[in-house]
Order: C-alpha cells, then sequence, then structure tokens
C-alpha cells in the first residue's frame, strides 16, 4: 500500500465563495447598485443574458449554507462583503442591516467551528464610486478605506484572517483594457491608473485592519497564472515575459520592488502610460510595501505565449489536444498542476513572501445529476487531485503553504460566463435552489478528514463509486 501524502498538522482545508455570485437579494434591505448589478442588466454584457440577482439566494439560505459546509467538514470558508450593502453610496452613512448580515454569517461559522476567512473586495464595487471613475480615480481608494473600517470595525473582534482584495489584474485588465468585466470599460491607460489604485487601496487597508482586528492575520489575493513561452524563440520568450504583465505588475510593488521597468517599457508602447506613472504620489510605493502576514494565490491553468515579431501582442498557443482531460469546460483553461508548485515556488524563494495560502483553485465541468440523483463529476476529482498534490510536493519543497481553498462551495455566478460554468463542488439547482453535494464534495470531505490525498488519485477513489 501506498503511502498517504499528508498536509501539516492544522493545514487550513476550505471553499471559497463571493458575494455577486451568490448572494442575490441585489436590492434588499438597502442595498446599493454595484458595478456588476449595472454591467448584468446592460443586454449583451453576460452570456444568455444571465444575472446575479438571484444567483444561489444565499442572503436568504446562508444557515442551510454553513450546515451543508459543516457536513462537509470543512475547516474554513472564504466569502467576501459586498461593499454596496455595507456602504449603498460607496462611503458616508452605513447601511447596518447590510452589516448584519455578515455578522450573523460570521457567527453562525464560528459556531460551526469554521473560521472565516473574509475578503474585503471581490469586485462588486458600488455603481455611484463607479459613476466617479472607478478604480481609475484615486478617491475610490479612499473610500475603499472607509468601507474597510467600518467592517473591520464591526466584524474584527471574530475574523482573524483578512484579504483585502481579489485579483486585483482581472478587476484593472479585465474591467478597464479589454472591457470582458464591469464595468466594461476600454482603455489600457484606464486600467494601468487603475491597478495602481487597487494596490493604493490595499496598502492603504492593512494599518486599518491591524487597528481594527488585533491579533488577525492580512494578505492580498493575486490570480498568478503560470505563463511559459512556446519555444526558445527570442520572440516567444519575450512574449511569455509580457504575459507576466498579469502578476509581476502586482508582486513586484508589493514586495518592494516598485513597478517592473520592462513592464513599464512595454505599456508606454503600447500608448498605456500617456502621462508616464503620473499617478504615483510620494509615499504610495512605501504604502503598498506594507508588511502583510501571508499572500493568497489563485491558479487555475497555464498560459503557453508565443510572438512572431518582437512587439506584436503575445498569443496564446495551446499545446494539448482538446478534449476534456486536458481542459476543463472554461474555454482554454488547460490542466496543469505543476504551474501551482511553480507558482508557489517562485512566491516563496523569489519573492520571499512569509506564508501563503491558494485561495482558489477548481474546475469548470457541468457534470448534471444522473437519474439516481447522484453528480458523478469524476473530472473535477482528478483535477482536484492533481493540484492539492502539486501542493504537497510544494511544501515538501520548503513552500509555506498554511491553506487550500477549493473554488467553489457550489455553482454559481460564473461573471461574463453567467451560470454556464459550473465550478461547484456543490451542484445548485437555480430553479428550485437545492444544493446537491457532489462526488468530488464527499472526496474532497474524505481529503479534509485525513489530513492527506492517496498519492494516486484511482487509489483514492473508493468514496467517489460508492
Ligand atoms: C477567479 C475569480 C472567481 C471565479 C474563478 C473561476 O478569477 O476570482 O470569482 O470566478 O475565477
Amino acid at each position: 500500500m501506498t503511502a498517504l501524502l499528508k498536509f501539516p498538522a492544522g493545514f487550513t482545508w476550505g471553499a471559497a465563495t463571493a458575494s455577486y455570485q451568490i448572494e442575490g437579494a441585489w436590492n434588499e434591505d438597502g442595498k446599493g447598485e454595484s458595478c456588476w448589478d449595472r454591467f448584468a442588466h446592460t443586454p449583451g454584457k453576460i452570456l444568455n443574458g444571465d444575472t446575479g440577482d438571484v444567483a444561489c439566494d444565499h442572503y436568504h439560505r446562508w444557515k442551510e449554507d454553513i450546515a451543508l459546509m459543516k457536513r462537509l467538514g470543512l475547516k474554513a470558508y472564504r466569502f467576501s462583503v459586498s461593499w454596496p450593502r455595507v456602504l449603498p453610496k460607496g462611503s458616508g452613512a452605513v447601511n447596518q442591516t447590510g452589516i448584519d448580515f455578515y455578522s450573523r454569517l460570521v457567527d453562525g461559522l464560528l459556531a460551526a467551528g469554521i473560521t472565516p476567512f473574509l475578503t474585503l473586495f471581490h469586485w462588486d464595487l458600488p455603481q455611484v464610486l463607479e459613476e466617479k471613475g472607478g478604480w481609475a480615480s484615486r478617491a475610490t481608494a479612499e473610500s475603499y478605506l472607509e468601507f474597510t473600517d467600518a467592517v473591520t470595525r464591526a466584524l474584527g473582534d471574530r475574523v482573524k484572517a483578512w484579504i483585502t482584495l481579489n485579483e486585483p489584474a482581472v478587476v484593472a485588465w479585465a474591467g478597464y483594457a479589454t472591457a470582458r468585466h464591469a464595468p466594461g470599460r476600454n482603455d489600457y491607460a484606464l486600467a494601468v491608473r487603475a491597478s495602481h489604485h487597487l494596490l493604493l487601496a490595499h496598502g492603504w487597508a492593512i494599518p486599518v485592519i491591524r487597528r481594527n482586528s488585533p491579533g488577525a492575520e492580512a494578505g492580498i489575493t493575486l490570480n498568478t497564472g503560470w505563463t511559459v513561452p512556446a519555444s526558445n524563440s527570442i520572440h516567444d520568450r519575450d512574449a511569455a515575459r509580457r504575459g507576466e504583465i498579469w502578476h509581476r505588475w502586482f508582486l513586484d510593488p508589493l514586495y518592494g520592488r516598485g513597478y517592473p521597468a520592462d513592464l513599464q517599457a512595454d505599456l508606454a508602447a503600447q500608448n498605456a502610460l500617456p502621462h508616464g506613472l503620473d499617478f504615483v504620489q510620494s509615499g504610495d510605493l512605501e504604502a503598498i510595501q506594507v508588511s502583510t502576514d501571508f499572500l493568497g494565490i489563485n491558479y487555475y491553468f497555464r498560459t503557453v505565449c508565443r510572438s512572431d515579431a518582437p512587439g506584436n501582442d503575445p498569443q496564446t498557443v495551446f499545446p494539448a489536444e482538446k478534449n476534456l482531460d486536458r481542459y476543463t469546460e472554461c474555454e482554454n483553461w488547460e490542466i496543469f498542476p505543476d504551474g501551482l508548485s511553480g507558482i508557489l515556488k517562485r512566491c516563496t524563494f523569489e519573492y520571499l513572501a512569509p506564508k501563503i495560502y491558494v485561495t482558489e483553485n477548481g474546475a469548470s465541468y457541468s457534470t448534471p445529476p444522473d437519474s439516481s440523483g447522484r453528480v458523478p463529476d469524476v473530472r473535477r476529482i482528478r483535477y482536484l487531485h492533481g493540484h492539492i498534490a502539486a501542493c504537497h510536493e510544494a511544501i515538501r519543497s520548503g513552500v509555506p503553504l498554511a491553506g487550500y481553498f477549493v473554488w467553489s462551495l457550489m455553482d454559481n455566478f460564473e461573471w461574463g460566463q453567467g451560470y454556464k460554468q459550473r465550478f461547484g463542488i456543490v451542484w445548485t439547482d437555480y430553479k428550485t435552489q437545492q444544493r446537491i453535494p457532489k462526488d468530488s464534495a464527499r472526496w474532497y470531505a474524505e481529503v479534509i478528514q485525513n489530513n492527506a490525498v492517496d498519492p494516486f488519485v484511482e487509489m483514492g477513489s473508493g468514496s467517489v463509486s460508492s
């Protein structure tokens, strides 16, 4: 018999969600409009015209959702707070009903023995702030401080793990440069400004969190990906270097290196820095490099880059045959667990992150319930197994990995893709709001219980076929 891959004692096993993706109740109890409400209500923006108006109705079903988490044996739950639920106008008056919702949620989690990991900002900016320039405006970082203060003052006695921002690169690039996400802007120069104000918001928030939540740990979550060249040609290698803007543009300033000169030159060549770094004011870089307790990493796939000439936009190539064993149902998301161990090592040995959590990892497969009501999502189990084994390997190599959160607890609103992509380990029936734990949920529950995975998924699949 082969030995199990054991994780360190106290390893944090969790699941993650985000407010707009699960809560629904988009205009109840004094909640203000968010940029995602506006975007989803704009025809043509989201696949099939889906919206997060109801989503998983978690706002009304949070108690049963906590009971479900408890049944799965989750040690931790990562969720986010809807800023416009707490500050409907973005700043100023606090909506106590909004705060009370999260307060009850936190109490419910603690009573169930589940540690809350609270993400302050997972993309649903108050629309009123968007109309004043959103993240492209420095004032949004100031409002974010008010928001952070309100939430940490209310919950800081009970929440002891805080994540300032989820994936600022996606907010900046997908929201302001490529228009794939809310607010749907199409201007690279705005995106670069937004990236700075997001980082600034993070840097300014950390001392506020420390003040209002003594003894808590705080960090930021980045989507680092794993970017490699398609060949050894000089152009392909340069394409991969440029593709790293997704993480280096954020990791470098966070870890005291300022904005990378090579990427600044690339952005300038794209006219994305028409006035240079004029948005960086004195003291900003010091604020951004504030020391944190951990780095959150979201990882899903690798990106293989090529380019046929210097300066041309990098293109992504797909080395593996396109099938569901090599790619998930999210178009072009290649399954590549070694990318996860690779990025964890890079953050540890190159950036010296003191502690890391994988704050998201998971796969979209739409396997439905069968006639007996069971969801045999074997591919998701394989995906999770491969990536959890990669985490184990990283820990053995010296990565200070303290926890792993599967994305997602349940199927939910997947941004531009609406309800088509299903990432949950729990099936959501959107008509009845019934939750059905998939086979992957049972498998994950066993991993948590053993604090270990089998080296080979086939050997660990007893619970899957039972
Ligand atoms: C990440 C997001 C998360 C979810 C997954 C699939 O980029 O943080 O909300 O949509 O992708």
